[in-house]
């Protein structure tokens, strides 16, 4: 895939072939954004902008300037995982209907890595799939999930068993959007960008650490956290092979995620799964984890909610279950060293109580 660095208006954007894509903040983001519905819409275009009770009161007016020359429905769901549902698409699929949308219309989402999720899934199977924009307004999705066209929702009680692959048509990373982010989804969103650093590009962790974390910092560190995200993904869409190094941490992390639902964050449970996969791939590759306490001690979050022994029975059934496991075993992304990845390691049962158990001692030393 081709990747062009361009400066437009004094701000660095990212633009790629599919999809379109810019990060920017403030009256830039604002100007590339006209430029792009004035290339790709007419005045007659049918918007329906879908938020969540948060980036409708914090968000939604930022791009008034816009959508008020054009003809916008707005449909708002609670961003919570509990709501990551089917049933949460089929009430967006109704209100479709009722809004009159027809294969024409262009489906606006506005949110975190749940309007991505849920809304990309319900604009790629509505009609056979209609035109969609993320305009991601999380860390977490500015970084992560509105990126690589992965989009579904939960299905008894396992993370993302039921989507699909479709790529937005836009993707506009605005990070003024970040201003009334609270500072637990900030560290939530930090903890895919720390993964990015892990499998990709070590330099981040220097940018990470750094201060003031003004607009400019975090444009710096999404502009190097998406570029290994899209590095993976331009050659691997459909997660065939390279693509897995992407789930590095997420086996464990997502069975936490799913075990503790809406007590604890994405990205607060990435971050244990991070910490229990670097135990796994010492014992695998037969290293000291000390070696890596310095990076742990940015993974790790003392803030945040964690595990406890009686936890991890059910952890266990829930990874047991994951759409990802093959030929019966549950299958890792494990660490040799920072950015030396190895996919599909089956791990055993034993090892990775072993891990679960680490965590809480961890969590409890
Ligand atoms: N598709 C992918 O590739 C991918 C990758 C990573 C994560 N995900 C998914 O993303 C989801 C988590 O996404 P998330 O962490 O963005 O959570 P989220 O969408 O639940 O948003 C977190 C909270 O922040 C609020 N919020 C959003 N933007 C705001 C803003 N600018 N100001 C104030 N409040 C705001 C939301 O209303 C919500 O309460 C998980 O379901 C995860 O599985 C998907």
């Amino acid at each position: 895939m081709n990747n062009r660095y361009e400066t437009i208006d004094n701000t660095e954007a990212v633009i790629s072939t599919a999809p379109v894509s810019f990060i920017s903040y403030g009256n830039s983001f604002l100007f590339e954004l006209q430029s792009y519905f004035d290339e790709h819409f007419t005045k007659d275009t049918h918007f329906v902008i879908l938020d969540d009770n948060n980036t409708h009161n914090y968000c939604l007016n930022l791009l008034t300037k816009i959508i008020d020359n054009y003809c916008v429905d707005i449909i708002t769901i609670e961003a919570c995982e509990n709501d990551k549902t089917i049933d949460t698409v089929i009430s967006i699929w109704n209100k479709l209907l009722e809004y009159h949308c027809d294969r024409k219309t262009v489906m606006l989402l506005l949110g975190g890595g749940i309007v991505c999720d849920t809304g990309g899934f319900a604009a790629s199977t509505f009609k056979r799939g209609i035109s969609y924009i993320s305009i991601p307004t999380t860390l977490l999705a500015q970084t992560d999930a509105a990126w690589g066209g992965k989009n579904g929702v939960n299905f008894n009680n396992i993370k993302n068993q039921i989507g699909l692959f479709n790529n937005p048509n836009l993707i506009a990373v605005n990070t003024s959007f970040l201003k009334t982010l609270p500072e637990r989804q900030l560290k939530s969103g930090m903890a895919e960008i720390i993964k990015h650093a892990i499998i990709g590009d070590k330099s981040i962790f220097k940018y990470i650490e750094q201060t003031p974390k003004d607009d400019e910092y975090y444009k710096k560190l999404l502009i190097k956290s998406i570029a290994v995200k899209k590095s993976v993904i331009d050659v691997d869409f459909k997660e065939n092979g390279k693509r897995k190094i992407l789930n590095f941490g997420h086996t464990i992390g997502h069975a936490i995620e799913a075990a503790m639902l809406n007590k604890i964050t994405h990205g607060e449970a990435i971050r244990l799964g991070m910490i229990a996969t670097i135990k796994i791939s010492s014992e695998y590759f037969d290293f000291d984890i000390n070696k890596y306490s310095k990076y742990i001690k940015i993974i790790e979050d003392n803030n945040s909610p964690t595990i406890n022994k009686d936890d991890i029975s059910l952890i266990m059934k829930i990874m047991k279950d994951d759409k990802k496991n093959y030929n019966g075993n549950i299958n890792f992304v494990l660490m040799k060293d920072i950015e030396d990845m190895v996919i599909d390691v089956p791990v055993s049962e034993d090892k990775i109580i072993k891990s679960l158990e680490f965590l809480t001692d961890y969590a409890n030393k």
